[in-house]
């Protein structure tokens, strides 16, 4: 058996740059192991739009390899916040199946937990899809959702000190929604006068900034993260700007923006985004979706997934489906998912060490 070296990888500032050939090997490597934990190649990312999140300067990433024969066969990677409340390190090691069982995992893991360490971390957090399948299933610590137990991931994480904290499920919606533009209607009926919808692609545009933030900051805190304790991720006008603008110059794929106006206020008090990849056969990514909580109850959950889904087809029609992924405990966000359409395809686990 050939022994395997570890190295980290320099982040590429362009594909093409020296260090561009490992970082597309080592992304490729990483889908291809996602792919049989979720049973869909349908959340791979590709180089270029890797690129310009591993750039993001808000989200400080690092990249670890192993290498067999020069070959990169598996990464690790380290992700975190930037700021007061940044004691969390977000971390995975992907090991290609022919390369298993024979150390790299730990290696690389070890690693990963080292600069977590060295860097302040008080805590790692894990998220790693499980294949479903027969057999012993591990329940999930909140009461909702199992997975199942004789996984190489679920082994590897119980071995090493990881305590499983909470089940994501990850839906599919086919495209196109029928009679969309009636959904939209109803939802507009229950939600009321008081509430209109705003649309935008790309760049937020300067009068929503400052609503963008805080609801940016929000959806840190407000999403449910069970014993996960995720940290606030503050947002201001100005990383909107920057974000938006590193974006525009950098990323291949397109956001696409539905937000609630409440009218008496002129405020946003939610938004819903879509990541739209530029070929159209792909899936389209949904992203964060917050209403906030003085807001609630108003059905603009609703009003928000099927206007966008709506406007979706109006601007850029064709794409096969929309991915999303909700924590198995958030029944309300699930059951406007589940009324549009959405159909469970796989569960992420999340897991939590102590450092
Ligand atoms: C989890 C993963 C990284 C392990 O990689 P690996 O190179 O096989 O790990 P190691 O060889 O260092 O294994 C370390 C220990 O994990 C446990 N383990 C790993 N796979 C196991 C399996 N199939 N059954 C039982 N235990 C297992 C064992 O305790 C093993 O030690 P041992 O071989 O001495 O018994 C790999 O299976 C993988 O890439 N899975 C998909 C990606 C993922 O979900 N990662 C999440 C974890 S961050």
């Amino acid at each position: 058996m050939s022994e395997f070296t570890i190295d980290e990888l320099t982040i590429p500032s362009a594909l093409d740059d020296q260090h561009g050939a490992d970082f597309i090997r080592a992304i490729e490597v990483g889908n291809e192991v996602e792919a049989i934990g979720y049973g869909t190649p349908d959340l791979a990312y590709e180089a270029d739009e890797e690129l310009a999140i591993f750039l993001n300067p808000h989200e400080p990433k690092r990249m670890l390899v192993a290498r067999v024969d020069g070959e990169i066969v598996a990464r690790a990677l380290y992700e975190t916040t930037v700021g007061d409340d940044a004691d969390t390190a977000w971390l995975a090691t992907e090991v290609l199946p022919e390369f298993r069982r024979r150390g790299i995992g730990t290696a690389l893991a070890e690693a990963v937990e080292q600069i977590s360490r060295d860097e302040g971390k008080t805590k790692a957090v894990v998220y790693a899809p499980i294949a479903e399948g027969p057999g012993e299933r591990i329940p999930s610590p909140t009461g909702f959702g199992s997975i199942v137990a004789d996984r190489d991931e679920v082994r590897f994480l119980q071995a090493r000190g990881y305590r499983l904290e909470q089940i994501e499920r990850l839906s599919r919606l086919a495209l196109p929604v029928p009679d969309v533009d009636a959904l939209v209607a109803a939802a507009r009926e229950r939600s009321g006068p008081d509430y209109r919808l705003q649309f935008w692609v790309g760049s937020t545009p300067e009068r929503w900034r400052a609503d963008i933030a805080e609801l940016g900051t929000r959806m840190s805190t407000d999403a449910p993260t069970a014993g996960l304790e995720e940290p606030e991720d503050v947002w201001t006008v100005e990383r909107v700007i920057e974000a938006d603008e590193r974006a525009a110059k950098m990323s291949p794929r397109v956001r696409h923006a539905a937000a609630v106006e409440h009218i008496p206020s002129g405020r946003l008090v939610g938004y819903t985004i879509l990541s739209v990849p530029k070929q159209v056969h792909r899936a389209v990514d949904q992203y964060a979706t917050i209403v906030m909580r003085e807001h609630r109850g108003h059905k603009l959950g609703m009003l928000l997934k099927v206007g966008n889904l709506a406007h979706l087809a109006r601007v850029r029609p064709g794409h096969p489906s929309v991915m999303t992924f909700n924590a198995e405990e958030n029944r309300h966000m699930l059951d406007v998912n589940e009324a549009v359409g959405f159909v469970p395809v796989a569960n992420e686990s999340a897991w939590r060490k102590d450092l």
